[in-house]
């Protein structure tokens, strides 16, 4: 049985009335890409910042790598790596000074990092532009180097926000591509998005949430069997598991 390397227990977080995600449970293990599906609103970006320690649970607990994120939160951030919806970069450094920054957090020796920082530049198509500063960056290329800073310490458990909106296609396939080997080696990938085909495209295993509840999880296979849709697309399973009142959100997930 492969580790379970993010675990979720009933996690929940109101604001005020609002429950933003409630008893979200689901586990994620070594060598999977898990995708987090839902329409906008849906409680994914909540759900994630309570992943990696940045939005304390109204209620429910998570372990990332085994270590309980409330009580343990350097060793669960020692183990991951996090890709923010939107890049949060040091606009003045240039690619190259930030990666350098990075891993002087994490404490990686010299040598480490500058061989790392030299080949995750060659990986991510950034090698041109690393000495000019992150404000210089298009969008897509600020997305590659937050994903850059997120792989430096080479994680165990990599979290992403919406990592695909915004890039051009063949920034989009690199990232799918560095994502599957990523699990390859056994780490644990944890993506959200709002579009069918990205999950269907990208994930192993893909947890459905609207709402603020995970309604549905599992394989491909697994999710077609429980919408009974037969060979149907996941655009049918969703239509099937969610019902018609739903209509707006689907017609959110579908564009
Ligand atoms: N700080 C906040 N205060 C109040 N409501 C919030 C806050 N953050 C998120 N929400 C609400 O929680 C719900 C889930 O939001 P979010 O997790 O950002 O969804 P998603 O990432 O799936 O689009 C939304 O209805 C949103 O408006
Ligand atoms: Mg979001």
């Amino acid at each position: 049985m492969s580790t379970t390397l993010i675990e979720t227990r009933n996690l929940t977080k109101r604001y005020g009335e609002k429950v933003a995600a409630k008893d979200v449970s689901f586990d994620v293990h070594g060598g999977e890409i898990f995708g987090f599906l839902g329409p906008n609103g849906a409680g994914k970006t909540t759900t994630i910042k309570m992943i990696v320690g940045l939005l304390q649970p109204t209620s429910g607990t998570v372990r990332v790598a085994g270590h309980d994120v409330q009580r343990e939160p350097l060793l669960a951030k020692a183990a991951s790596g996090y890709v923010p919806d939107t890049p949060n970069l040091y606009a003045k450094l240039t690619g190259r000074e930030l990666l350098r920054f990075v891993g002087d957090l994490y404490d990686m020796d010299r040598p480490t990092v500058t061989r790392r920082i030299d080949e995750l530049l060659r990986i991510l198509d950034l090698t041109a532009a690393a000495d000019d500063t992150v404000d210089s960056f298009s969008h897509g290329m600020q997305q590659k180097a937050s994903l850059a800073a997120a792989l430096m310490h080479d994680p165990q458990v990599l979290i992403l926000d919406e990592p695909t909106v915004g890039l051009d296609p063949k920034s989009a396939r690199l990232i799918k591509d560095i994502l599957r080997q990523m699990a390859d080696r056994g780490a644990a990938v944890f993506l959200s998005t709002h579009i069918l085909e990205i999950a269907e495209r990208m994930c192993d295993r893909i947890g459905i949430i609207n709402r603020g509840e995970v309604i549905a999880i599992g394989t491909m296979d697994e999710l077609r069997t429980l919408g009974q849709t037969g060979g149907a697309s996941l655009e049918d399973i969703f239509l099937s598991l969610t019902g018609g009142a739903e209509e707006a959100a689907i017609a959110e997930i579908l564009k």
